[in-house]
């Protein structure tokens, strides 16, 4: 199987490159710029790929909403065009979406028959985008969340992590209920999904469980042995962003469970295999 992935130096996208024992092109934006349809269609017609993966996204969450027109060329406009680039070659779509297409009202997991309700432009580029991925002849619409474990070190696991490791105060949300997600686990969820050729479909790719950010900021002190003091507690209420965040994001993935014919690893696994690849770093 031959994967052509776009957005190959972003967080999920590297795990593609990094570690998988299919053939894997990873191009990053500096070989493509997936808003210029021409250019993406020559890169996809050269590589023939058996699965177009787009690991690309405008994920500024605030600053899409002053900047509308990029979050729709990226999020929504390009996707409309990487599925047509998959159209031309025969290729199998894969697509990341996101827990930010509902609006944080709920209080249980939402599942994909949940109605999306963005409260954001970032949100309402995601769903557009995931709407135009249906147009390939074979795809899937994965939605992730509060990724970590990329080699960039940027997600919210890391910046508790290495607060805790240094001994200084970092502020975690006691009340933004997520499914932390591992890129491997993501990944390796992907992967299963095309080896056992499950129909095109809308899948929650998370880890299993959910906690507030309070907890999971508890778990990673455990793991570390560091102090829980040290996690400064915060409500999103008192903290003012430009874009809505929803509250309650928690995903279920039993419909992803049920197609590659296991439960994914818990966010607790996800978090500690996570972390204890961290130890030895300063
Ligand atoms: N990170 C999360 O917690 C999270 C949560 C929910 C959903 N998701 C979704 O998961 C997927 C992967 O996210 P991620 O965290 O891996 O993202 P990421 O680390 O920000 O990587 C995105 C990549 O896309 C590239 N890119 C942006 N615009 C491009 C363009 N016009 N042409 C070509 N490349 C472009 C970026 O390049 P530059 O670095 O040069 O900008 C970057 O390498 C995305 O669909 C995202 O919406 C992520």
């Amino acid at each position: 199987m031959k994967l052509l992935v776009v957005g190959a130096a972003g967080q999920l996208g590297s795990t593609f490159v990094d570690g998988t024992a299919h053939e894997v092109v990873g191009l990053t934006r500096a070989d493509v710029d997936v808003t210029d349809q021409a250019s993406l269609f020559a890169a996809v017609d050269r590589a023939r790929p058996d699965v177009l993966v787009n690991c690309t996204a405008y994920n500024n969450v605030d600053g899409a909403e002053d900047d509308v027109a990029t979050a729709l060329a990226v999020n929504s406009i390009a996707v409309r065009a990487m599925a047509a680039a998959a159209i031309r070659v025969g290729a199998t779509f894969v697509h990341y979406s996101t827990d930010f297409v509902f609006d944080g009202e709920a209080s249980a997991p939402y599942d994909e028959d949940s109605r999306a309700r963005p409260v954001s432009v970032y949100g309402c580029s995601k769903l557009l985008g995931e709407w135009f991925a249906r147009d390939a002849p074979r795809w899937y619409v994965l939605r992730v969340e509060s990724l970590f474990g990329g080699r960039q070190a940027r997600s919210s696991v890391d910046k508790i992590a290495s607060a805790l490791r240094e001994g200084r105060q970092t502020p975690v949300f006691m009340d933004r209920v997520v499914t932390p997600s591992y890129v491997m686990d993501v990944r390796d969820a992907t992967l299963a999904l095309l080896a056992r050729d499950v129909p095109s479909g809308l899948f929650h790719c998370v880890n299993s469980g959910a906690a507030t950010w309070a907890e999971v900021g508890r778990h990673i002190a455990d793991l570390l042995g560091a102090r829980h003091d040290l996690l400064t507690l915060t409500s999103v209420k008192d903290v003012s962003l430009r874009a809505r965040r929803p509250v309650y994001c928690a995903l279920s993935n039993a419909r992803l469970a049920q197609a590659v014919g296991h439960p994914l690893p818990t966010w607790q696994d996800a978090v500690s295999r996570y972390v204890s690849t961290l130890s030895g770093q300063a």
